[in-house]
Formats: structure tokens, C-alpha cells, sequence
């Protein structure tokens, strides 16, 4: 299916590794001029070569640290002086960290609070005027399957991710008739090098081989493998597509089918 970013531009967020960067790729390759930010400028420039032997030209980086509200407006006058506007909008960050829900301090509430929440509001609160401008784009937030079902120990995304949603959910509603479309997608496990090491870390900590680790964590999921992260990004660009023109609102889990729910 051709979805045809041609001419679109796009801002990725925390877009330097993993997920955030199998999006931007992603969109590069659908023909969409991206701007990858992230905190680290190293990585940056390794995820630009990475992208340029692809012959993926047409990208942009600039970093900022998503803790950091004056950041976060520097990138988006970075990106509207590089590329005159902004249509799409996908919005990730590192990951929070994880404890026992009575464990956490304040000062871990507050940072992820910040990074993990405001980030998103921050982002949305700037970018949407400028899709107001263009008549119109998307926004794709990236959460966690921790939406839908929460994951031990996971308290700081069980508990700010759902945050999120109501968020994306309310401002849906409100700029609906502007033809601007506002949706949340949910990877449960897909192989990144984050995912490898927090198997490694656990297989350490456990006296576990990380082939133990791995094939247990495969059992949950009802496909029996992690997910690829061409397998998310694809489903990424699709939201963000005109082809997704009449979705808003919505989550979409992107787990193999681990999630237990019908909803
Ligand atoms: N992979 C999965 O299966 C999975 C499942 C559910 C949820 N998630 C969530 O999805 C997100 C991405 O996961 P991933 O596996 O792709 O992780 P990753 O490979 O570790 O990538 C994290 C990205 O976040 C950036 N980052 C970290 N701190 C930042 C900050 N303060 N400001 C801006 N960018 C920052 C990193 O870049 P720099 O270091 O260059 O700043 C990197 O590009 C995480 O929030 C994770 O919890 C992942």
C-alpha cells in the first residue's frame, strides 16, 4: 500500500535509536522530510549517517532534551526555519524509570512527569498551530502497552501513560473539525537494543541465560515472538498517513496480541 508522505514534514522525537528512529526511517522512506531529534548529539549524528547510507537525504536533527520546555520550543523553531512548517508529529520519549509503586520518590515523579507527560502537551500545545497554518496533519504519541494493561513494576509508565491518552483523547475532540487527527499508539515488546539489555540486566539479576529470558518473555505473547521495529514503524506511518484520514482518538496496540482485553 502506498501511503504517500511526499511533501509532508515531520517532527520524531527521541528519534536517535530504537522505535523513535525505525519511525523516522520510516517516514523518510514513504517520502516525508523528517526532523530526528533526541538529548545526544552523538547519537544523532550516528542516526543521520544511518540514514544517509540508506540514501534517506532529506532529514534534518537538532537536539533537545524533552525535560526541558525551552528545549523543546528551540526544536520547533529549528524545524520551522529547516523546513518552513510542520504536518505530522510523532512524539516518544526514554524510557521512565522503572520501581515498586511505593518506592518511587518524588524528585523520579516529578522528572518523569515532565519528560514523560508535559513533553507531550508541550509538544502538542506548539505544533498544532502550525498544522492550523498547512490545514491541517496528525499526531501519533507513542505510550506503552502499560495503557491498557499495567506491567509489574512498570509504575511510572502504568500510571502517567494512561495520562497521556486522556489527553490525546480530549484534544482529538477539539481540533477534529480542523482536519487534524490526534492518536496513541501502544508497542508491547519490540526488539530494540533497550529491549536487549533490559533482557540482559534481568537475565544477570534473575541467574538466567538470556535465551531463558527471552523465550519466557516470547511465551506471553500470543504470536510467540517480539515484535520488529520495521513491524511498528510501518503501523506508525500508516496513522500518520491520509490513508488513516477517518481515524482519531484512538489507541493501537501494536503486541502480537499480549494485551488480555477486548478493548
Ligand atoms: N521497545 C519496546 O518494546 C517498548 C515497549 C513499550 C514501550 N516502549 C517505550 O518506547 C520508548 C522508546 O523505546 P525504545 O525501545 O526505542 O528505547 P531506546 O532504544 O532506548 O530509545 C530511546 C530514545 O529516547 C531518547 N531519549 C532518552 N532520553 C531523552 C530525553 N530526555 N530527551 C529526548 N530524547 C531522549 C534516546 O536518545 P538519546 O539518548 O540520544 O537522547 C533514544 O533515541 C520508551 O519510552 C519505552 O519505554 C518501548
Amino acid at each position: 500500500m502506498e501511503i504517500a508522505l511526499q511533501n509532508k514534514i515531520a517532527l520524531v522525537t527521541a528519534a536517535s535509536k530504537g522505535l523513535g528512529f525505525s519511525v523516522a526511517r520510516e517516514l523518510l522512506r514513504e517520502g516525508a522530510r523528517v526532523m530526528l531529534s533526541s538529548s545526544n548529539q552523538a547519537n544523532l549524528q550516528a542516526a543521520s549517517e544511518k540514514l544517509k547510507e540508506e540514501g534517506l537525504s532529506e532529514h534534518a536533527t537538532h537536539v533537545a532534551d524533552l525535560s526541558d520546555t525551552k528545549q523543546i520550543e528551540n526544536l520547533i523553531s529549528a524545524t520551522l526555519k529547516k523546513f518552513d512548517g510542520i504536518d505530522l508529529l510523532f512524539t516518544n520519549c526514554g524510557g521512565p524509570p522503572a520501581g515498586a509503586s511505593l518506592e518511587l520518590t518524588d524528585d523520579q515523579w516529578h522528572a518523569a512527569f515532565e519528560t514523560v507527560f508535559l513533553s507531550v502537551v508541550r509538544l502538542c500545545r506548539l505544533c498544532v498551530p502550525e498544522m492550523r497554518k498547512r490545514g491541517g496533519g496528525a499526531i501519533l504519541t507513542l505510550t506503552s502497552s502499560t495503557v491498557k494493561q499495567p506491567i509489574e513494576n512498570l509504575t511510572v509508565s502504568n500510571a502517567l501513560r494512561p495520562a497521556i491518552v486522556g489527553f490525546c483523547k480530549t484534544l482529538s475532540k477539539e481540533v477534529a473539525t480542523e482536519n487534524i487527527r490526534v492518536n496513541v499508539i501502544a508497542p508491547g515488546r519490540i526488539l530494540t537494543a533497550r529491549t536487549q539489555e533490559l533482557d540482559e540486566a534481568f537475565a544477570a539479576r534473575t541467574n538466567k541465560s538470556i535465551d531463558e529470558v527471552r523465550r519466557e518473555s516470547e511465551e506471553e505473547i500470543p504470536m510467540k515472538r517480539l515484535g520488529d521495529v520495521d513491524e511498528f514503524a510501518s503501523t506508525a506511518a500508516f496513522l500518520l498517513s491520509g490513508k488513516a484520514s477517518y481515524i482519531t482518538g484512538q489507541i493501537l496496540l501494536v503486541d502480537g496480541g499480549r494485551v488480555e482485553g477486548i478493548w
